[in-house]
């Protein structure tokens, strides 16, 4: 299954980030080169560009107020659909988007399906830079190990937002919703990258497709 068939004429389709996503858009902008008429909204500068390059109309929130497909990867996934996102370093745009969205589709290989969240990956949050070093003695003190996100030339990880990434490794996650409303009370914390309750298909590479009321889509 192709989450681009599911796009139609006149859609406004949320453009995800990371290698997953970047598929999905590459359909797409396959489909629009052929005629189909969507406008994108991209939730980040690096999906931006690769949507531009395909030809791919975009519009912002300050055109349309909601979003009929959302499709975006993800790092981990529960058995509930439950997400962690945001090693890609998109999160607070992906949640804005997926949030307007009707239909937000999360495209994974099985790598990413766990039990429980936390088994595989860190959360990432997002902080303000003047916050971050703060964001993380909280978040240790929620019992994580959290470091500031560090990139390969030895510099901080800035968002599209111009905020840092606080990675924090709680181990397995009891109740994600509950966690990420702890996150958010962090003062200097714009958003963590834990996504309850908001996916409503999961189709992972070579499987069946999972949907949010529990059985098996088709
Ligand atoms: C971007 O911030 C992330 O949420 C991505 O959606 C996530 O990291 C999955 O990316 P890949 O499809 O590249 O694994």
């Amino acid at each position: 299954m192709r989450a681009a068939s599911w796009a139609e004429p006149g859609m406004v389709i949320g453009l995800g980030t990371g290698r997953a996503a970047a598929g999905f858009v590459r359909e797409l902008g396959a489909r629009v080169r052929s005629g189909l008429a969507v406008r994108g909204i991209p939730t980040s500068r690096a999906t931006e560009s690769l949507a531009r390059s395909l030809d791919i109309p975009l519009i912002g929130f300050d055109e349309v107020a909601a979003v009929d497909l959302a499709v975006d990867g993800a790092d981990e996934v529960d058995p509930d659909l439950n997400l962690i996102k945001g090693h890609g370093g998109a999160l607070v745009r992906e949640r804005v988007v997926a949030a307007a969205a009707s239909r937000f589709v999360v495209l994974v290989g099985p790598e990413k399906l766990s039990r429980r969240l936390g088994a595989k990956r860190s959360v990432p949050v997002e902080a303000i830079p003047f916050a971050a070093p703060q964001v993380r003695r909280a978040l240790e003190r929620m019992g994580a190990e959290a470091a500031v996100r560090i990139e390969s030339d030895g510099k901080p990880f800035v968002t599209d937002n111009r905020n840092l990434l606080v990675n924090a490794s709680f181990g397995e996650i009891a109740d994600p919703a509950a966690l990420h409303r702890e996150i958010l009370e962090i003062p200097g914390v714009l958003d963590s990258g834990l996504f309850a309750g908001m996916a409503d298909e999961v189709l992972v590479e070579g499987q069946q497709a999972l949907s949010a009321a529990g059985a098996a889509a088709s």
